[in-house]
């Protein structure tokens, strides 16, 4: 692995997480370089976001291609050239296949907004709010065939205070989702360096 640890992050939307890593790494809480963002929808808002920052991006659609072997296969590409070392999930709404996975196992990690393994899928926010829990949380963890089911590596509660609206318990979620992503990623770094 290169000294500095390289980072690909991939998203499909607003890219906050993105914003959030790029900052820790920025003012020095995180020991790496977003080498690319990867986005599998060509108006996502963190493809600006991205350029705004100078970081390369790849970008692709994947109704243009005919399996999602031949698209994986280009972002596999794409991922050696920048010599990346770590596959960062930012709201990637897409299952990664083997192509991807079978290179890269072991060294791709998702955030996910619920205390997995309750909540899969999608919306999990609001999921858990109609489901009138108390307590949900972010989890992330390692990638593997599954929706949302590899080895957790780290997880915080939020809790669901009274009168608290969806777009409250969105809020609330998302900046702790803010903080506990960066810190697991520097975690991680520190053991694959010491490993
Ligand atoms: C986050 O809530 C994350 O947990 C989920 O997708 C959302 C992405 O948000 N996987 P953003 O694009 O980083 O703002």
């Amino acid at each position: 692995m290169s000294a500095l640890n390289k980072l690909a992050v991939f998203a499909s939307g607003t890219g906050s997480n993105f914003e959030a890593i790029e900052k820790a790494i920025r003012e020095g809480q995180v020991n790496a370089e977003i080498a690319l963002v990867v986005s599998d929808k060509p108006e996502a808002k963190v493809i600006d976001k991205a350029k705004s920052a100078g970081i390369p991006t790849f970008v692709f659609d994947p109704k243009g291609y005919s399996s999602k072997q031949v698209f994986e296969q280009e972002i596999v590409e794409a991922l050696h050239k920048e010599k990346v070392d770590w596959i960062i999930l930012a709201g990637y709404m897409r299952l990664v296949g083997d192509t991807l996975l079978t290179p890269y196992e072991g060294r791709i990690i998702n955030i996910h907004p619920s205390l997995l393994p309750a909540f899969k899928g999608l919306d999990a926010v609001g999921q858990a709010f109609d489901a009138g829990v108390k307590v949900t949380g972010v989890t992330i963890h390692f990638v593997d065939k599954g929706m949302d089911t590899g080895r957790i590596i780290a997880q915080e509660a939020v809790y669901v205070k009274d009168g608290m609206s969806k777009p409250d318990l969105e809020y609330e979620i998302q900046k702790v989702e803010h903080l506990l992503y960066p810190n697991t990623i520097q975690q991680l770094i520190n053991r694959g360096n010491q490993a």
